[in-house]
């Protein structure tokens, strides 16, 4: 039996000492000193000016969404459908309207010639995700944007530490989001971070944040001009904008500056791992031609070559036999578009347009990929598969 799990051991002890040695000798526990002390930590490690932690990859979706509303207007946003939930409800939560264009098979990530298709000037954004950590960017895609004046928005919830050029993945766009939960790089045991090198989009993340409450604002112009404005309302309770209590605890902080110091040397491992994993894989039966320049993927992404709903059935069978946990259709479990919630607000779309998306959908799966998976495992995962 190989008995691979989708993650493991990525909370490890020297967390939970941390993590004692911190509730013995403090009494603080929410949104607090270490709180910002990995929000600067962050902050290094990709390269940004402002970070911002929240409680969840998906509270970093609705904050980043609402304060593009806020800043840019009410309009379209063009979303992948390779991605996330909270990506799509944030966008219809803050009154924006998705609009999707399909993915690429070498990255997962946004076709820049399907973007180009569907931009309008409506458009207020492309919020991109990279997708299992593989880097979803590319010049001409960074260009067709520039020329345009549209935003980035990154998700890079699954892509800690990916590159494109000579910098991280996050520090592209407007703002990035990310997700410490269990199954990503870094875990907080749940937790999130938005990025930003704008002063103004950070100031109303902030606020966002924590209820919309002005004491929340860093700003201490901004500060005193909201009060000033406001002379009938308590300074300590102006409520600026429709805030969202999104604040992380402090244990949440102080996992991930323990975690944080070991997190290039994982992703070293991740990327030796789905090299050989790649390397083992028989071309003529799955898709190995992914673009790795740049990509630290914690899955192992296994995508027939040709569609074949026996063949995939097979490989389901064989995978769960082994007790090789795996997700059906890669991040978010396929083709978004397809998904009741999506397609109850987006009637007239026809899902199955997104013929790359969909052929992820139903031909694709990722398997774990940690950083103490042994490479024989790995060698007899690939022997398996090609033996199907
Ligand atoms: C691409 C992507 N975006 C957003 C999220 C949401 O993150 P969280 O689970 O921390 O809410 C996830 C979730 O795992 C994700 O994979």
């Amino acid at each position: 039996m190989l008995n691979i799990p989708l993650m493991s051991n990525n909370i490890i002890p020297a967390d939970i000492e941390a993590l004692i040695a911190f509730l013995r000798t403090s009494n603080r526990f929410t949104n607090g000193p270490k709180v910002r002390e990995f929000e600067d930590a962050w902050s290094d490690w990709l390269g940004v000016r402002h970070s911002l932690m929240v409680n969840s990859g998906s509270s970093a979706n609705f904050i980043t969404m609402s304060v593009l509303r806020d800043l840019y207007g009410p309009g379209e946003v063009i979303v992948p459908p390779i991605t996330w939930e909270s990506d799509l409800a944030a966008v219809f939560a803050a009154g924006l309207t998705p609009v999707f264009a399909d993915v690429t098979l070498h990255n997962l990530a946004l076709d820049e010639a399907a973007v180009m298709r569907v931009l309008s000037p409506k458009t207020r954004a492309v919020f991109l995700t990279h997708v299992l950590g593989f880097n979803g960017l590319s010049q001409s895609m960074l260009d067709l944007l520039a020329q345009r004046g549209i935003v980035l928005i990154e998700d890079v919830c699954e892509s800690h530490g990916a590159t494109f050029q000579d910098k991280k993945c996050g520090t592209y766009g407007l703002a990035s989001n990310f997700s410490f939960y269990y199954a990503h790089h870094l875990s907080t045991i749940e937790g999130g971070m938005i990025c930003t090198d704008d002063e103004e989009f950070y100031q109303r993340c902030r606020l966002y944040r924590s209820h919309g409450l002005l004491r929340e604002s860093s700003d201490a112009e901004f500060k005193s001009a909201a009060a000033a404005a406001h002379p009938d309302l308590n300074p300590e309770f102006l409520f600026v904008v429709p805030g969202f209590n999104m604040r992380s605890t402090e244990l949440n902080a102080v996992v991930g500056l323990s975690a944080l110091t070991r997190l290039d040397e994982n992703n070293q491992k991740r990327c030796r791992n789905f090299e050989l994993f790649l390397s083992e894989l028989d071309p003529s039966r799955y898709y190995t031609d992914f673009d790795l320049a740049g990509s630290v993927n914690y899955a192992f992404v296994v995508m027939l070559r040709k569609p074949d709903p026996e063949f995939f059935s097979k490989l389901t069978s064989c995978l769960s036999a082994e007790k090789v946990e795996f997700r059906r259709g890669t991040a978010g479990g396929g083709n978004m578009a397809r998904q009741p919630f999506v397609r109850e607000r987006m009637t007239d779309f026809d899902p199955t347009l997104l013929h790359n998306a969909d052929f992820v959908h139903f031909y694709g799966l990722y398997t774990g990929n940690y950083p103490d998976l042994d490479s024989g495992k790995i060698h007899v995962l690939a022997q398996l598969l090609n033996s199907i």
